[in-house]
């Protein structure tokens, strides 16, 4: 059952409009390359991109969770690559929550694996009382409780990732 709103459609355009002012003054001397981690990156990439006037490559890479039995080689399964060539690129991986920081440790180990000039993460959200591996998350939306949250890109069981609003899910 859907709960409370936890981070509200109005307080996501503020941390875009601010995400994008920060980004922006990254941007200096650099090539970037956004990287959206499918699926949950999706309303966030584009309604980030958006408000940025300077020209940024798109790219998306997808992997899934070998869930709960996992072998020491890593965590998760590629399911799609990216196709842009990001040798010698600034690349800013864009995500829609950090968890326990285990998706984004083996993306950046595979992305680096392309030899980008650097890498910097960006995160809508973040519960930081849930790491388990610790990730530096450069640009950062805002840091949530230890809550199971839907909407705006986030899901479960791929449902609710239209809502415009970040809400609880209730058992
Ligand atoms: P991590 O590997 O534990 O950091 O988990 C990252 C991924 O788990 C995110 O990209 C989400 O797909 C999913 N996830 C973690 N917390 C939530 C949540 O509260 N709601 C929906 N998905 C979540």
């Amino acid at each position: 059952m859907l709960g409370q709103i936890v981070v509200s459609s109005e307080e996501i355009e503020a941390m875009l409009e601010r995400l994008a002012e920060e980004l922006e003054a990254d941007f200096e001397g650099k090539a970037p390359v956004f990287i959206g981690v499918l699926k949950g990156c999706v309303f966030f990439l584009t309604d980030l991109t958006r408000r940025i006037r300077s020209s940024v490559e798109l790219d998306f890479i997808q992997v899934s969770s070998y869930g709960a039995s996992t072998t020491s080689s890593g965590s998760v399964v590629l399911v799609k690559d990216i196709t842009v060539d990001v040798r010698d690129r600034d690349v800013y991986l864009i995500e829609d929550i950090v968890d326990t920081g285990i998706t984004l440790t083996d993306v950046i180990k595979l992305i680096e694996a392309r030899h980008p000039k650097s890498i910097q993460v960006v995160a809508l959200l973040s519960k930081p009382s849930r790491r388990k591996i610790e990730v530096d998350v450069a640009f950062l939306g805002t840091e949530i409780d230890d809550l199971f949250v839907v909407g705006y890109g986030l899901d479960y069981a791929e449902a609710y990732r239209n809502l415009p609003d970040i809400r609880v899910l209730e058992e």
